[in-house]
């Protein structure tokens, strides 16, 4: 062991191999439910010593484990005792290799974070239309390892419909190049997509080729109070179809996680001028200022209260009440710790069935625990929720967790019941393997193995993630 490191050491230089207490920036679980014990954290700084690295760490049976900003959300980073590992932190590969504004994309290395190739593509006069609560902390390898999703993907998909091209450290040490640029290229079967949402379990991305999009000169951000779910999502048709499919961002809210939030942000401002059970946060966007976004939108919501769809409304009339608004979204993640114990859920179901699906489940789970308290939020428009749900005003923290299992069980059936899935943006990280491993299509997750057994045979890449081991499966 000492003898790779010595190895590593000579190859990446002191700062690039950390041991000790110096791992402790990188050796954690950004949902605190484990510890990470990495053998060392490896800091690469070129795709070269990436490759270098791997084939070091290959020869010597060590295993990796990539890691970007370590917001991931489902353990995808963590490195168990049981399963000793290197952690392989892309924070050093963060250049922005190429941008073009007439070809409308940029080449980035994986350690760029979010926000700093949004501003990037500000800065010529386009968007990076990625946008989630982890943007100042995530990076471009993890969010497209994870294939995240986030609040725009109702107009420009998820991470995965965002690139053009990939390069890629194979578990071998080969490079592939693959930084394509081209919109179009039929030649054969199209590789990046293993990559992209396989949690690192195949390969290292270290740069990307992305897709930008024209910046748009008009935005309208809008509160509105909504009586419960089903509203909101007749609304969510009536708005796409009322303003020519301008809608960029469509995000349900209960009351509950209003609240958290306005706690969090240290019991800021209430919006609107009553209490409402639910909120709908929604941000259209237009090509041009005086685009007659604004007068669409607030046609279609004169309408909508008419018919009852909508009990309030309010506009922010400047970027600063926008940002207010948003923070209030933003925030939901962190709630959990502040109510002192929550249980997280990432679920989608067919847009049309998000009603269902937090009736039934909020039923469900009153009858399993009274005064259990569901607060069920996000990405409606893709049919995307984070079911969370906090504990009993009055049980304690670490009873309630006690009883985590159950409560997901009751989430997921609900899900699976309604054709859903039981991940939709986070991934499975070494949390949801088993029950992925339950669900799935048998044909379907005899091909992943394949594939995994292909890319890696020696098992180094991420291993005890997304997949059950042989061992593990009885396969
Ligand atoms: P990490 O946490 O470092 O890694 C995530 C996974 O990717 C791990 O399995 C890791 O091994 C692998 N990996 C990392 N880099 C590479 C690489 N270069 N090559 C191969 N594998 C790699 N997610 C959403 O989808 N939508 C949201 O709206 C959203 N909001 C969030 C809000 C908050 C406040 C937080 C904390 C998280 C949120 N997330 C969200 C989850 C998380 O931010 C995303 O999954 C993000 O994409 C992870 O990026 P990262 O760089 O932090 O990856
Ligand atoms: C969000 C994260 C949790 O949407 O995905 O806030
Ligand atoms: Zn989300």
């Amino acid at each position: 062991m000492s003898a790779l490191l010595d190895q590593l050491a000579a190859l990446l230089g002191p700062t690039g191999v950390l041991t000790g207490e110096d791992m402790a920036p990188y050796a954690f679980d950004w949902r605190h439910i484990e510890d990470s014990h990495p053998v060392a954290v490896l800091r690469p700084a070129s795709t070269d010593q990436v490759a270098a690295v791997v084939r070091l760490c290959a020869a010597a049976g060590m295993p990796l484990v990539p890691q970007g900003g370590n917001t991931g959300v489902v353990g995808g980073t963590v490195v168990r005792r049981s399963r000793p590992a290197c952690l392989l932190n892309l924070g050093r590969l963060d250049r922005i290799r190429d941008i073009d504004p007439l070809d409308h994309s940029v080449t980035v290395e994986a350690g760029c974070i979010l926000a700093n190739v949004q501003a990037a593509a500000e800065a010529v006069d386009r968007i990076f239309p990625l946008s989630l609560g982890a943007e100042g902390t995530c990076t471009i390898g993890g969010n497209l390892a994870t294939n995240a999703g986030g609040i725009l993907t109702i107009r420009y998909g998820n991470a995965r419909d965002l690139v053009l091209g990939l390069e890629v450290v194979l578990p071998d040490g080969r490079i592939w190049n693959g930084l394509r640029r081209l919109r179009k290229d039929n030649t054969g079967y199209d590789l990046k997509h293993l990559f992209l949402g396989a949690e690192g379990t195949l390969g290292i991305i270290t740069a990307a080729t992305l897709k930008l999009f024209p910046r748009p000169r008009q935005v309208e951000t809008a509160l509105i109070a909504v009586a419960d779910p089903g509203a909101a999502v007749q609304l969510l048709s009536t708005i796409r179809a009322a303003s020519s499919d301008a809608l960029t961002a469509f995000e349900l809210m209960p009351r509950f996680a209003i609240d958290g939030a306005r706690q969090l942000l240290g019991r800021d401002f209430d919006p609107l001028s009553a209490p409402s059970p639910w909120y709908v946060l929604l941000e259209m966007t237009g090509g041009r200022a005086g685009s007659g976004l604004r007068e669409a939108t607030e046609t279609a919501l004169a309408d909508a209260l008419e018919q009852d769809l909508v009990q309030d409304a309010v506009f922010a009339e400047t970027e600063e009440q926008r940002v207010r608004l948003w923070r209030i979204r933003e925030g939901l993640p962190e709630i959990g710790r502040a109510v002192g114990g929550a249980v997280h859920h990432d679920v989608s179901v067919p847009v049309a069935q998000v009603p269902a699906l937090i009736e039934r489940g909020q039923q469900r789970l009153a009858a399993f625990m009274p005064g259990i308290r569901p607060y069920p939020f996000g990405h409606v428009a893709d049919g995307n929720i984070h079911f969370n749900v906090a504990r009993p005003a009055d049980m304690a923290g670490p009873d309630y967790l006690a009883r985590s299992k159950e409560i997901t069980a009751i989430v997921h059936a609900t899900v699976v019941e309604l054709g859903g899935s039981i991940s939709a943006e986070h991934g499975i990280g070494n949390r949801k393997r088993e029950e992925m491993a339950a669900l799935k299509d048998p044909v379907e997750l005899d091909l992943m193995h394949r594939l995994k057994a292909l890319f890696d045979p020696a098992g180094i890449m991420n291993p005890g993630k997304v997949l059950l081991s042989g061992e593990e499966s009885g396969r």
